[in-house]
């Protein structure tokens, strides 16, 4: 068979890029991971990506502050692989106009809130400050704004009386582990179908 291929993209700790390395080792998924990039050489992600044989590719941004350039140096490494969707997981950095243009509905970025509540950063205080019933995480389609682009899926779970930063977080996570991985082998298997006007659904 032959694999959709994902390109994913991470800043840190890339508890979300194992649930999708973990997922693509079962041998009926339709993806593979082609390629793990960071802007963080100390990113733990990209050690998950080496001890399972997955080829890395980091860009210090510290060290390419100019956005654009940092933009356009990673698109020409970009050119060395071959790969289908880039999958941003955990990645805190935005992206320029030009290389959004360039990889126009091949970007996906796992979010977490119920978008469109709390784009950018802090969801879990600004859901415990506003007392809010749900929580959640979204994945959606990468567009020019921040975190605006059209929503691929999302899920959710109740706040109880308990929760804290550190619950929130956790149960985020619990439910991000699944959601990436059931939306990255829809999209491989062309049951969801990425366009920036729409998203299409086919099928179940
Ligand atoms: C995830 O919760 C993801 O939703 C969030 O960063 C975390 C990364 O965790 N992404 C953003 O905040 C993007 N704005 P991980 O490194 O353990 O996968």
């Amino acid at each position: 068979m032959n694999k959709f291929k994902l390109a994913v993209f991470v800043s840190g700790n890339g508890s979300n890029l194992q649930a999708l390395i973990d997922t693509s080792k079962s041998p009926d998924c339709p993806f593979k991971i082609e390629l793990v990039f960071s802007n963080n050489p100390d990113a733990y992600g990209l050690l998950r990506a080496s001890q399972n044989n997955i080829p890395t590719l980091t860009l210090d941004h510290k060290y390419n502050n100019d956005r654009q350039e940092f933009d356009s140096t990673l698109s020409k490494n970009l050119e060395q692989s071959n790969f289908d969707l880039i999958i941003l997981a955990g990645f805190m950095r935005i992206l320029g106009k030009e290389f959004i243009k360039r990889y126009e509905n091949r970007v996906i970025n796992l979010h977490p809130s119920l978008l469109p509540k709390y784009p950018g950063l802090n969801t879990h205080e600004k859901v415990l400050k506003n007392k809010d019933k749900f929580h959640g995480a979204t994945v959606h389609l990468v567009d020019e704004g921040l975190d605006t682009g059209k929503i691929i899926g999302f899920s959710k779970f109740k706040v109880e009386k308990y929760d804290n930063y550190d619950s929130l977080l956790a149960k985020t996570h619990e439910i991000e582990h699944k959601l990436l991985p059931k939306i990255c082998s829809l999209i491989a298997t062309k049951k969801i179908i990425l366009n920036k006007n729409n998203i299409l659904i086919n099928g179940k």
